[in-house]
């Protein structure tokens, strides 16, 4: 049964495995990619598929980088790994580090991290430093401790992160029989949108595909350094996954840009918490918000008409909505508790 092969065996040829690395595993990737035709007419596109991410172990895209990551570490000898995160990568890390049983220490900022998130750290018994800055400054910091100390740092600026994380490009190829037209994804620290272009670029040159697809990237309004083409000292937005304001693969990122003829632009916080409830209530997908700003960038896009509806559209649902539940209750009144009778709920329901 191929979703039992571990990812790291499935895609053994086009990933950096010898034979001397380790196949990690929690049953990462292989990922549902899920036809959304009510969130399509919403939008106004003819084909809407999403790449549920959010499936992962951990909830989140960043095991598959993170699979491969500490599959290197571990051949190479390594005991201990580091990284900063906005709480994603720190709950990849802190997993697979206890699966293997390597020490882990998380670098994350005060207040801005979803509480399921920080649940995860905590529960994979992570070590968790809370810092009085963001993210950026958080990566500024573990960067210097991985040279000047025995610890691995498996932010995305190591490049094993990247390659795994191309795996996601190569099972939308696999399952599709081709690249889509469009790729949209959320951009933060620009690290998976590097790894999905690098991913179809060689799935196309190995005739895996015949095609590329664009890469259309969006960074919130807040946090958008790439768009600006400046970094943002104090980076905003409610999608905290993605507060970040000097993302490490910049170039990576406008060169993916480019290469695919594709777009890098920003949406507001309120556009994507409009595609993020869309996402809930059409299809029954429950994103954290941050997750969602692919859709609300196609939605953008579409509008300006700067795209072609009649495309075929994967959005990446990078992360889970169970991640981030505060900020979802937030949106709604939650009811009053009513009595516990009959009467009483029929009375509710208007019935
Ligand atoms: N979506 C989610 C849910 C994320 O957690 C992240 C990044 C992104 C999108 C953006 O991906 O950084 O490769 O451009 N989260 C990182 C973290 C920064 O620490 O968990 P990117």
């Amino acid at each position: 049964h191929a979703s039992a092969v571990p990812l790291l065996e499935r895609y053994r040829q086009f990933l950096p495995i010898t034979a001397q690395t380790p196949i990690v595993t929690l049953h990462e990737g292989n990922t549902p990619l899920i036809n959304v035709p009510r969130l399509a007419a919403h939008l106004g596109v003819r084909e809407l598929w999403l790449k549920l991410e959010s499936m992962n172990p951990t909830g989140s895209f960043k095991d598959r980088g993170m699979v491969m990551a500490i599959a290197k570490a571990l051949e190479a000898g390594s005991k201990a790994v580091v990284c900063a995160s906005t709480g994603n990568t720190s709950a990849a890390a802190a997993a697979y580090a206890a699966r293997m049983g390597m020490e882990c220490v998380v670098v994350v900022p005060a207040g801005k991290i979803a509480l399921g998130k920080l649940a995860q750290a905590l529960m994979y018994g992570a070590k968790l430093l809370v810092i009085e800055g963001n993210f950026d400054q958080a990566l500024d910091m573990v960067r210097v401790l991985a040279e000047q100390h025995p610890i691995t740092l498996v932010n995305s600026v190591n490049p094993y992160r990247l390659e795994g994380q191309a795996t996601a490009a190569y099972e939308i190829c696999d399952v599709l029989g081709d690249a889509p037209d469009y790729l949209a994804l959320p951009v933060g620290n620009a690290g998976n949108i590097s790894a999905y272009w690098m991913g179809f670029k060689r799935y196309y040159e190995a005739h895996r595909s015949e095609s590329l697809p664009k890469i259309l990237g969006f960074e919130a309004t807040g946090s958008a350094a790439i768009v600006r083409g400046e970094p943002i000292a104090y980076p905003e937005t409610v999608a905290t996954a993605i507060r970040i304001g000097n993302p490490a693969s910049w170039q990576l990122a406008v060169n993916a840009r480019d290469e695919s003829a594709g777009t890098i632009d920003h949406v507001s916080d309120e556009e994507i918490l409009a595609a993020w409830r869309d996402l809930s209530a059409l299809e029954g997908v429950f994103c954290e918000p941050a997750s969602a700003a692919g859709v609300a960038g196609i939605r953008k896009l579409l509008a300006a008409g700067s795209i072609d509806p009649n495309g075929r559209f994967v959005a990446v649902i990078t992360g889970h909505g169970l991640k981030d539940p505060q900020l979802a209750v937030e949106q709604f009144s939650v009811p009053q508790a009513i009595p516990a009778e009959l009467s009483a709920v029929v009375a509710a329901l208007n019935l």
